[in-house]
């Protein structure tokens, strides 16, 4: 029979890449507590209208990679393909705008119907952090010093590179927009299918492409940094000027526009050259317009997101499993005497987990490969005598003990 396999682009995690996972998750949760972040949790699924506007009806998010199916009941659902859309949508359906500001932090999986390969999956996990109610560019530094110390944390910021980038305001964006436009306009014929579907929806995007006929018009492109007001490069001053202060190095790529039609003012991506094509780690920006695009309030708002599933990758230490005791009767009939062993183990906030009793070398050889570190073996002998063996599997020492002693020196035992 055919065996029933996984859905494309979906991984299954065991043992090291689980904890891998965990890990992950753990540190971002505990960097972004020490910046005053709050964990919330979201719902995976949305109304399709909550991802439309904000990302951009001609995103490539929007376009082509969302899961959106009609519910039972008619209504239009879309399983979320980041995070960021649904916290503005829960603090404005939830009434939170009186609570402002909010700083948030969550994890959890997305899903994008992208081509899969090496980081690039269709269910994925990331932990973000969105920060909401301020509009200080100093705001934009905190968010993505957060980000600094959690790559650092993971051993993993010396392979990456900041890059970062303005958008303006939309003021300075409308500017902007209409001289490409004009620019794109005059060249349209030699651009490729892809950027001329864009020229009239996002020609922004355009800066973006990879496609190779775009790239030479692209590096003649006016650049955006021409058309900021006053109070958009007083913005990224501010940012540039407070990176600085936080010793945080960074590269000025007038290029990076990202994909999402949310941004305004400062965006940014941390890149490694460890990942092949899929080097994006972790990117944000600032997007204060998101909430008026879902017909909320003005809303100043900044944050980022990471992929688990890449940093992951890029977390080399090993994480060896918490120590687990466990409890092999040497003889079927002792089953009960061990198991009353096994309770009071736990009962010492122990791992411990029992094996049939019966055969002892079967057994062993079941946990030799579930990397274990302490069997436990008694049998009518070491009942009688009130000892029982203890075994440290990965050194092979063997002693016998007084079950009394083994109880009195429960937690030094594990840890020798
Ligand atoms: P994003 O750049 O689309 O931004 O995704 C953030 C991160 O998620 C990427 O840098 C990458 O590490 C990971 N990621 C994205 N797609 C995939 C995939 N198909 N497979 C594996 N990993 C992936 C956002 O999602 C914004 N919501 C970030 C943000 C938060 N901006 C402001 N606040």
């Amino acid at each position: 029979m055919k065996k029933i396999q996984s859905v494309r682009g979906t991984v299954d995690l065991f043992s090291h890449e689980m904890r891998k996972h965990k890990k992950v998750i753990n540190e971002a949760k505990s960097v972004s507590s020490l910046y005053g972040y709050e964990e919330v949790s979201l719902p995976i699924m949305e109304k399709s209208e909550v991802f439309i506007r904000p990302l951009g009806l001609s995103s490539d998010v929007v376009s082509k990679e969302t899961y959106t199916f009609e519910d039972r009941g008619g209504e239009s659902i879309t399983l979320r393909p980041e995070g960021t859309a649904g916290i503005i949508r829960s603090i404005i359906s939830e009434g939170k705008m009186n609570d402002l500001p909010l700083k948030l932090f969550y994890s959890g999986p997305m899903f994008r119907y992208e081509r899969p390969q090496k980081g690039r999956l269709r269910q994925f996990t990331q932990i973000g952090i969105e920060s909401i109610g301020n509009s200080d560019a100093i705001e934009d530094v905190d968010v993505i010093s957060c980000g600094v110390n959690l790559l650092k944390k993971l051993g993993i910021l010396n392979n990456c590179i900041l890059n970062i980038n303005t958008l303006g305001d939309a003021i300075s964006r409308k500017d902007y927009r209409e001289n490409l436009v004009n620019y794109f306009m005059k060249k349209s014929s030699k651009l490729s299918k892809l950027s001329q579907s864009r020229l009239s929806i996002n020609p922004l995007r355009i800066l973006d492409s990879k496609e190779e006929e775009d790239q030479e018009i692209i590096k003649n492109a006016p650049l955006f940094s021409s058309f900021l007001n006053k109070a958009s490069i007083e913005h990224f001053e501010k940012v540039l000027k407070f990176l600085k202060l936080s010793e945080i190095e960074y590269l000025h790529n007038e290029k990076l526009v990202r994909g999402l039609d949310y941004y305004c003012h400062t965006t940014f991506e941390f890149i490694t050259k460890d990942l092949g094509s899929q080097g994006t780690v972790l990117g944000g920006g600032r997007y204060d317009g998101l909430s008026e695009m879902l017909n909320g309030p003005k809303m100043p708002a900044v944050g980022f997101a990471a992929g688990v599933d890449r940093l992951a990758m890029l977390y080399l230490s090993k994480l060896s499993k918490p120590d687990i005791i466990s409890i092999v009767p040497i003889e079927k009939e002792n089953f009960e005497f061990c198991y009353k062993l096994l309770n009071k183990i736990r009962e010492n906030k122990i791992c411990a987990e029992i094996y049939p009793g019966g055969n002892v070398t079967k057994n062993l050889k079941k946990i030799s490969k579930k990397d274990l570190k302490f069997v436990i073996l008694i049998g009518i002998n070491e009942i009688k005598s009130g000892k029982l063996i203890l075994k440290n599997l990965s050194t092979g020492n063997q002693s016998e003990i007084s079950i009394d002693e083994f109880y009195e020196n429960l937690e030094f035992l594990t840890r020798s």
